[in-house]
């Protein structure tokens, strides 16, 4: 079983590429948050649970769901991540987890895809955003066929020791979920038609339709998905993503 969870649509598309090559299940953990389903999962297979980076971990709600769940059936879990360059101690905190529920940590894997953090980055254009998603694909299939084997990922190391990088993660991390998470800072502007994109897209809830205007709430994850999901760009960031841009993973017939 493949859980995937997915703000502008790369970490979907490299589940999407292993369920079809592990001819598995895919289950979107976008709609397990947004519908408060149960989260108890079922599975003969391995389970393999992918998710973007956000400040070297994986996103807090993200690790809180795998620790909260019951994983019935098969005992492995691998861990896919998306990225734009760098995964901190995001390995360590998955094993962690998954190591005190008794369950087997099968990896981490982390594949560098286009960086749609617009707070602090240039967007890349299309092409550019298509080429760093081709070079990828490799990557997605070796991943796939290492858990069609039943092995586990290889271990990498980063040249930082990993007392070190846990230590870097645990301040970077604590700044984000301090600064970012939950704490508004999102302007719509009057391109806004009331269209609903963004509170259909916010994985928790946290935009309503008010007067035909979208209203942001305080529980928000940060995961950028109602600002680069709006079909006009009336969502922004202190101004971030008006100079550096929005993303959307193309879609996978213009990748492949
Ligand atoms: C809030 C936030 C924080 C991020 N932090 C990191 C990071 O620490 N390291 C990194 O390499 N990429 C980081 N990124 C980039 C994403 O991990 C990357 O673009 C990912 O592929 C997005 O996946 P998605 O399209 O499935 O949402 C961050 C993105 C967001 C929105
Ligand atoms: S997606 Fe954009 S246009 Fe539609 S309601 Fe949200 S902010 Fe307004
Ligand atoms: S409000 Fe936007 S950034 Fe916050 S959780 Fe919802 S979709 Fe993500």
């Amino acid at each position: 079983m493949i859980l995937y969870f997915s703000a502008t649509g790369n970490t979907r598309f490299a589940a999407e590429r292993i369920a079809a090559r592990l001819g598995d299940e895919l289950v979107s953990l976008n709609d397990v948050l947004k519908n408060d389903e149960p989260l108890r999962f079922s599975s003969q297979k391995p389970f393999v649970i992918a998710a973007p980076i956000y400040a070297w971990r994986l996103p807090m709600r993200i690790e809180k769901l795998i620790n909260d769940a019951e994983f019935c059936g098969n005992k492995k879990i691998y861990i896919i991540a998306t990225m734009g360059a760098f995964a901190g101690a995001a390995d360590e905190y998955c094993r962690r987890i998954i190591n005190e529920k008794g369950l087997e940590y099968m990896g981490f894997c982390a594949l560098r895809m286009p960086d749609n953090y617009t707070v602090s980055y240039k967007m890349p254009p299309k092409e550019k955003a298509i080429e760093i998603i081709r070079k990828a694909v490799p990557d997605i299939d070796r991943a796939a066929d290492v858990i069609v084997s039943g092995g586990s990922f290889e271990r990498k190391k980063n040249g930082i020791g990993s007392a070190v990088l846990s230590g870097l993660t645990r301040i970077a991390n604590a700044g984000f979920n301090r600064f970012m998470v939950d704490k508004g800072g999102f302007a719509v502007s009057d391109k806004c038609t009331g269209c609903g994109m963004c509170s259909r897209l916010c994985p928790v809830n946290n935009i309503d339709i008010q007067s035909g205007k979208a209203v942001f709430g305080r529980e928000c994850m940060f995961c950028l998905a109602c600002l680069h999901g709006c079909p006009v760009h009336a969502i922004d960031y202190k101004g971030k993503a008006k100079k550096n841009g929005y993303y959307r993973c193309p879609n996978s017939s213009e990748i492949l």
